[in-house]
């Protein structure tokens, strides 16, 4: 009989997002009638741009005729996406990042979860605390965790972002090889300013160590002095991996793409002590296990970087801001500390004194059919919150919210 990977037997529970899904679907058995709102996982609600249609419209009719056709394209994706990616995404913001640094994929999980196959298995591996799961998973999955002792995995250095410090990290001091960040922050909400970023960057530099930088939910960031990409810090095309997606920024969550840089300059180390560009051993990976994202769903990531596009997709993500500036308000009615929602789709929940965050919500889904993510489920440091996201229409946020702020007082 074959053997299994007994890493996977390292992994602890379900997957945070299907854990909760299966406790809704459990709820909507027992209620057929619920009229159940979700604040849960960050899907969004909104159509596609009109331009993203009408692109990929024409894609497909491309498709239906001989002199069009297309088959396999580029692994790395089309030079057109590329082109208009290094352009308006990097160098229009003054980053030097070419088209051959850039890798279009299905989407920012993919990227985010297999990169770390091109680095060595004993690396060390620091994560903020709380986190996107993935980070953890991927890692466990490759054998880089340990034992999963007393709560946490015994390979992996915990970053706590604690309240008082604005939810975000201090430097590790076991000096990991890599080192996630994400900014705008998933799940809490608080995104690095421009003097945080720099910090960061230069310990990088000084330890050796590679940030993969998750900017997936870039396209919120409101402030000034928070950067939209981790090259916009001098020196870090030596040390960082960007991760991009238009999931959020432009509603592809079920058609999928994304993307991902790695830069020239990036090295790693051989045993040998010798380098080796990480971006060619990313290339290398990605032509063999990966034959592209479609050149339909392409045409129309391409479009959002029109005038027209860039026009359409603001006024998508001006929903979804207002959305969140209303959960705001209501929690700080309904007497709950909140924050996030403001460079970032995710408001982060402080719940109410003597229940955790599974408490609340059970809470929420039985006294007001409301879905939102137990902030433990990201990480210890999660217990006592809970996400809630901004990706619902106006009017669902709208009740969710009433309904959130009467359950509340009825307590
Ligand atoms: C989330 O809710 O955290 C995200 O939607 C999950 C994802 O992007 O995979």
């Amino acid at each position: 009989m074959a053997h299994c990977n007994e890493n996977y037997l390292n992994l602890q529970g379900a997957y945070l997002f299907a854990e909760v899904r299966k406790k809704q679907e459990a709820y909507k058995a027992a209620h057929p009638d619920a009229n159940i709102i979700s604040l849960g996982i960050g899907d969004v609600t909104q159509p596609l741009a009109p331009v993203v249609i009408e692109a990929m419209k024409k894609a497909v009719e491309e498709m239906g005729h001989v002199e069009t056709f297309r088959g396999y394209g580029p692994e790395q994706g089309y030079l057109f996406l590329r082109e208009a990616i290094a352009k308006h995404d990097f160098q229009d913001r003054g980053c030097d990042i070419s088209p051959d640094e850039i890798f279009v994929s299905d989407g920012a999980k993919c990227d985010v979860g297999n990169m770390q196959e091109i680095f060595a298995e004993s690396d060390i591996v620091a994560i903020t605390d709380p986190v996107y799961p993935v980070y953890v998973d991927s890692n466990v999955m490759a054998g880089r965790s340990g034992k999963y002792v007393r709560g946490a995995y015994e390979r992996f250095e915990y970053l706590p972002c604690y309240e008082e410090c604005g939810f975000k990290a201090n430097l590790p001091s076991h000096d990991p090889m890599i080192i996630y960040l994400c900014s705008p922050n998933n799940p809490t909400g608080s995104a690095l300013t421009k003097k945080d970023l720099t910090v960061w960057v230069r310990y990088a530099q000084q330890t050796g160590s590679v940030i993969f930088f998750d900017a997936a939910y870039e396209a919120f960031i409101t402030e000034d002095d928070v950067p939209h990409s981790i090259y916009e810090i001098e020196g870090a095309k030596e040390v960082a991996i960007e991760f991009r997606s238009y999931s959020k920024t432009a509603g592809f969550t079920g058609v999928r793409c994304g993307y991902c840089v790695v830069p020239k300059e990036l090295m790693l180390e051989t045993k040998k002590g010798e380098k080796i560009s990480a971006n060619q051993l990313w290339d290398r990976r990605q032509c063999t296990k990966f034959n592209g994202c479609s050149y339909i769903v392409q045409r129309g990531a391409e479009a959002i970087y029109t005038e027209e596009g860039q026009k359409q997709i603001q006024e998508t993500l001006d929903i979804y801001r207002k959305n969140a500036a209303v959960i705001l308000a209501g929690a700080k009615e309904a007497g709950l500390p909140a924050c996030g929602g403001v460079n970032s789709p995710y408001v982060w929940l402080t719940v109410p004194e003597g229940m955790t965050s599974w408490d609340f919500f059970d809470f929420l889904l039985n006294e007001a059919e409301i879905i939102c993510t137990p902030g433990s489920g990201f990480g210890p440091c999660g217990e006592g919150y809970v996400r809630l996201t901004s990706f619902n229409t106006p009017e669902l946020t709208k009740e969710a919210v009433e309904r959130m702020k009467k359950a509340l007082a009825a307590r």
